[in-house]
């Protein structure tokens, strides 16, 4: 009886090794909205279609090379946030008063450690600060002042506010009474080769957001969740809405317990739990055996996945912003 038990503890980490179609898979947004007409905008969407295929390919390097899935959502993330095509880090939307405030988490599946920054004003690469409060703190989120401080006290780069605007935001800045929206966020979930499960999310937040508002990207549950035994999630759109149906939790708790299909479980959240008029916007999701979702309820939403199968060795990848995917 003894040798059984031990038996089927050492088979154990086999068995979930099995239950891992792919070998790694990455999956990536670059934020939710309505931009259904720039998919035929040749000179526009070749920029974004661009974009997500770098990012991917980043991604892709780190997990080929047998690298941790939090190493590659870290590199995916500091890309998009350094690229002022996308709402998070340069290019973030500005909040009413006309100043920049970046919200950032970051979660791991397989021991369920988190770290989230909310209200960041300084700090270049937002998702940074947040894997150093999961890393250096005992804390899961730090805001404010403090957070932008504990920032600079870990040595990452500091810049001057400002320096998140883009001629466009400026542009906003000038006529904040204009209704023009940057909405959106960006984010990263992987499966790695070691079978963990990591998201990642940072954003500007929404355009025009009082000064201290605080959206979904950097609470853990919401925005952003990752559980080994369910799955990793980062959400993009209306964060209010995201925050009362604790989107990436209900998703992640959806997959480990009631055993709907990630896919399934994802399109019921986003196109019947969430109100389409208000709950507007999309989420990636990616699951242990490496199935992933990415659905959304606005007109579109900047996307893409690689994974590499197990067996063949085939890579598959594709980017989306409208409804249609484009084969990479
Ligand atoms: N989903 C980003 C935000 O609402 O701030």
């Amino acid at each position: 009886m003894k040798h059984l038990f031990i038996t089927i503890l050492l088979l154990l980490p086999l068995c979930r090794m099995l239950a891992q179609e792919r070998e790694y898979v990455i999956v990536v947004h670059g934020g939710a909205g309505a931009m259904e007409n720039l998919e035929d905008d040749k000179e526009k969407s070749t920029l974004y279609y661009a974009a997500l295929d770098s990012a991917l390919s980043i991604g892709n390097a780190i997990l080929s090379a047998g690298g941790e899935g939090s190493e590659a959502v870290m590199a995916v993330v500091n890309y998009f946030e350094n690229s002022p095509l996308f709402n998070a880090g340069k290019g973030a939307t500005c909040t009413s008063a006309g100043t920049f405030e970046l919200d950032a988490s970051i979660m791991e599946g397989k021991d369920l450690t988190a770290g989230a920054v909310a209200g960041l004003k300084t700090v270049k690469n937002p998702i940074n600060a947040a894997y150093a409060v999961k890393t250096k703190t005992p804390h899961v989120m730090l805001a404010g002042e403090g957070a932008d401080r504990f920032a600079k006290s870990q040595g990452l780069e500091i810049v001057d506010n400002m320096y998140f605007a883009t001629p466009k935001t400026l542009k906003w800045i000038e006529d904040l009474k204009k209704e023009s929206k940057k909405n959106g966020t960006v984010g990263c979930v992987v499966l790695d080769k070691q079978g963990n499960l990591t998201a990642g999310t940072s954003t500007g937040g929404m355009f025009k957001k009082q000064w201290g508002r605080v959206g979904d990207s950097p609470v853990i549950g919401a925005g952003t969740y990752a559980d080994n035994e369910g799955c990793a999630v980062s959400c993009t759109g209306h964060g209010e809405y995201f925050i009362r149906h604790v989107v990436a939790y209900n998703l992640s708790t959806r997959v480990k317990l009631l055993h709907q299909p990630v896919g399934e479980a994802a399109d019921y959240i986003i196109h019947q739990e969430l109100n389409t008029k208000e709950g507007n916007g999309g989420l990636i999701a990616v699951d242990k055996k490496g199935d992933f979702a990415m659905p959304f309820n606005s007109g579109g939403m900047f996307r893409g996945y690689l994974y590499k199968e197990k067996g063949t060795g085939k890579i598959s990848k594709a980017v989306g912003i409208g409804k249609k995917m484009k084969t990479l």
